[in-house]
C-alpha cells in the first residue's frame, strides 16, 4: 500500500511529561509501514517533551521518514532536503534527521551526501532517537542504523498522527525474509519478526475506546505472521516431545475482529505464496472483517515471477483469485504490478495484461522497474529493457486497468453499500466520503452524518473510482 501524503498535527503532550519547549515536525513517504512508524517515532520523542507541528519553518527538529523501494522516492527526498536546507541556513540550530529505508540503506554515506543532515537513523534504532539528538546537541553528527532481529515496538503506545479519528494503522510485523529479486526491503528493514498478539488486541481496544472505528493491520508480508504463545511437553509413544503452540495470521485476524463487532479491520499486504483459504473463510466469517484484498502479482508470466523470485506461479495466482471469489463472491480485489521488469519480452507483457483481462482487479499499483543497488536483480540480471519500452508497457497497463477500476466500480450501482465515513468530500462540502467494505469510494450527500458514523447509502451513479449514492438507513 503507497501513501502519496505529509503528515503534521498539533498534539496535546501527556500531562504527565514535562514539555522541553521544542517542536518536531515529521514528515513520512513511502508505504502505509513508514507512516506507522513516524507514529512511534512521536511517541519515544513527545515522552522527551517534545510538541509536534504542522510548519517545518517552526520547528526545531525535523524528521523526514523515506522510502528506497524506487529511485525515484530516494530522489523526492533529496529534494526535500534542499528545501530544508533553505530554512537551517537562516536557523543554523534546526536539526534535520533522515529516518527509514532511505536512512538504513545509505547509512553515514547520507552524511557526506547531503550535508544538511544530522542525523540518520534506521528503522529498528528509533528508540535511540533521544540519545542520538544529545549526539548532536553535543556538536557532532550521529547514525544508528543497526538492525535487530526482534524489536517491534511492541510496548510503545503511538501517538496518531494526521489522524481523521475514524481510522488508524496497526503494524503486526517487522522487515521480510522474502527476497523478492526487485526488492530493498529485505536490505532496508531486516529479518522479519511477528509482535505478540497482545499487544496488538490492546492496541485496537484502546483505538475503539477512543472513537476509532477501523484498524489496518500492516506487514510486508501479513499471511507469515506467527507468534509463539507457549511450549508444553507431551508424550507420544512413550517419547517426550516439545509441542510449540503459534497464533497464526487467520487466529490474529479474529481476535482482533472480536474486539468489537463495530470496529472494522483490514489488512495488508498479502502474499499471493502464503495467502491460506484458512485466512479467507475468517474474513467470511466476520462482518466487520472488510472485504477487501490486496493481493500484489507483479507480473502475469510464470517465467518473470520466477526470475523475480516470488514463489509462485500465473496460475497459482489465479487459483487463490478463484478461492477469494468462492469464499467472498463480493470482495474486492487490487494488486501491485511492475513493468519491464529483467528480460521481460512483450509476450511477458502480454501475459500480464490477460491477468488484468482476467482478473479484473477493482484498483491497481503500477510501477516501472527501478534497480535497486545490493537486491538479486541487480547482482545477478541485466537491467534490459529499455526505459521507453517500460514506460509505453506501464501506459498499456494503466489504461486497461483504467478501464477495469471502471467496469468494477460499476457493479456497485444499484446495491446498497454500509460505508464508514471517514471526512467532509474533497469536491462539494456538503458531502460525506467514506468506505465500503470492498474499499471502494461512496460519497453521499451530509444529511446529519458525521465522521465515524455508519451510514447504508444506495448507490445511484459513479465516475471511474467513486460511487455516489444516496442514504437508505443509518445505524450506528
Ligand atoms: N521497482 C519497481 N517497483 C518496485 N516495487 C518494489 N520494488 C520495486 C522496484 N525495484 C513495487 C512492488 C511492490 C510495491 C510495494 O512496490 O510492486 O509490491
Ligand atoms: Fe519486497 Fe517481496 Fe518482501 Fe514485498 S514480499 S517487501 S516485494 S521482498
Amino acid at each position: 500500500m503507497i501513501i502519496e501524503s505529509k503528515q503534521g498535527e498539533a498534539l496535546i503532550l501527556h500531562p504527565a511529561v514535562k514539555s522541553n519547549g521544542k517542536k518536531m515536525f515529521i514528515e513520512s513517504y513511502g508505504c502505509a509501514m513508514n507512516f506507522s512508524d513516524s507514529e512511534i517515532v512521536a511517541s519515544v520523542l513527545v515522552d522527551k517533551g517534545y510538541s509536534t507541528t504542522t510548519d517545518y519553518k517552526e520547528a526545531d527538529l525535523i524528521l523526514i521518514n523515506t522510502c528506497a523501494i524506487r529511485e525515484n522516492a530516494e530522489q523526492r527526498v533529496r529534494n526535500r532536503l534542499k528545501e530544508f536546507n533553505i530554512l537551517k541556513k537562516k536557523r543554523p540550530s534546526t536539526m534535520v534527521g533522515v529516518m527509514g529505508c532511505m536512512a538504513e540503506r545509505l547509512k553515514s554515506k547520507l552524511l557526506e551526501e547531503e550535508k544538511i543532515v544530522d542525523i540518520v537513523v534506521g528503522p529498528d534504532a528509533y528508540r535511540d532517537l533521544p540519545g542520538l539528538i544529545e549526539t548532536v546537541e553535543g556538536g557532532q553528527k550521529a547514525v544508528n542504523v543497526l538492525l535487530s532481529r526482534d524489536e517491534t515496538y511492541a510496548d510503545i503506545n503511538p501517538v496518531r498522527l494526521d489522524t481523521n479519528g475514524v481510522t488508524a494503522f496497526i503494524s503486526i510485523t517487522r522487515g521480510c525474509d522474502n527476497m523478492c529479486a526487485f526488492c530493498v526491503v529485505p536490505f532496508t528493514r531486516g529479518r522479519e519478526r511477528s509482535r505478540d498478539p497482545e499487544s496488538i488486541i490492546a492496541e485496537a481496544a484502546l483505538l475503539f475506546e477512543q472513537g476509532y472505528k477501523e484498524v489496518t493491520l500492516l506487514g510486508q508480508n501479513v499471511d507469515s505472521y506467527k507468534f509463539k504463545v507457549q511450549s508444553s511437553k507431551v508424550k507420544v509413544e512413550g517419547v517426550e516431545e516439545e509441542v510449540e503452540e503459534f497464533v497464526s495470521f487467520a487466529n490474529l485476524l479474529e481476535k482482533v475482529a472480536l474486539v468489537n463487532p463495530l470496529l472494522r479491520v483490514r489488512f495488508s499486504t498479502s502474499h499471493p505464496k502464503d495467502m491460506t483459504d484458512e485466512v479467507l473463510y475468517t474474513m467470511a466469517k466476520y462482518d466487520n472483517i472488510c472485504k477487501y484484498v490486496h493481493l500484489p502479482v507483479q507480473s502475469g508470466s510464470s517465467r518473470v515471477l520466477e526470475l523475480m523470485n516470488r514463489g509462485y506461479t500465473r496460475e497459482w495466482y489465479l487459483d487463490r483469485i478463484a478461492a477469494i471469489r468462492r469464499i467472498m463472491p463480493e470482495c474486492g480485489i487490487s494488486t501491485d504490478i511492475i513493468s519491464g521488469f529483467c528480460t521481460e519480452t512483450e509476450e511477458d507483457h502480454h501475459a500480464t495484461l490477460s491477468l488484468m483481462n482476467e482478473v479484473v482487479f477493482d484498483f491497481a499499483y503500477m510501477f516501472s522497474y527501478s534497480e535497486r543497488p545490493k537486491t538479486l536483480a541487480e547482482r545477478k540480471y541485466k537491467d534490459d529493457v529499455p526505459e521507453e519500452v517500460k514506460t509505453r508497457r506501464l501506459r498499456e497497463i494503466m489504461d486497461l486497468q483504467q478501464k477495469n477500476s471502471a467496469v468494477r466500480t460499476k457493479v456497485g450501482l444499484g446495491k446498497v453499500h454500509r460505508v464508514l465515513v471517514e471526512r467532509i468530500s474533497k469536491k462539494n462540502s456538503e458531502e460525506l466520503a467514506g468506505r465500503n467494505s470492498q474499499n471502494g469510494v461512496v460519497v453521499f450527500p451530509k444529511g446529519d452524518f458525521k465522521k465515524g458514523d455508519y451510514v447504508d447509502v444506495l448507490a445511484e451513479s459513479c465516475t471511474i473510482a467513486t460511487l455516489i449514492g444516496s442514504v437508505v438507513r443509518a445505524k450506528s
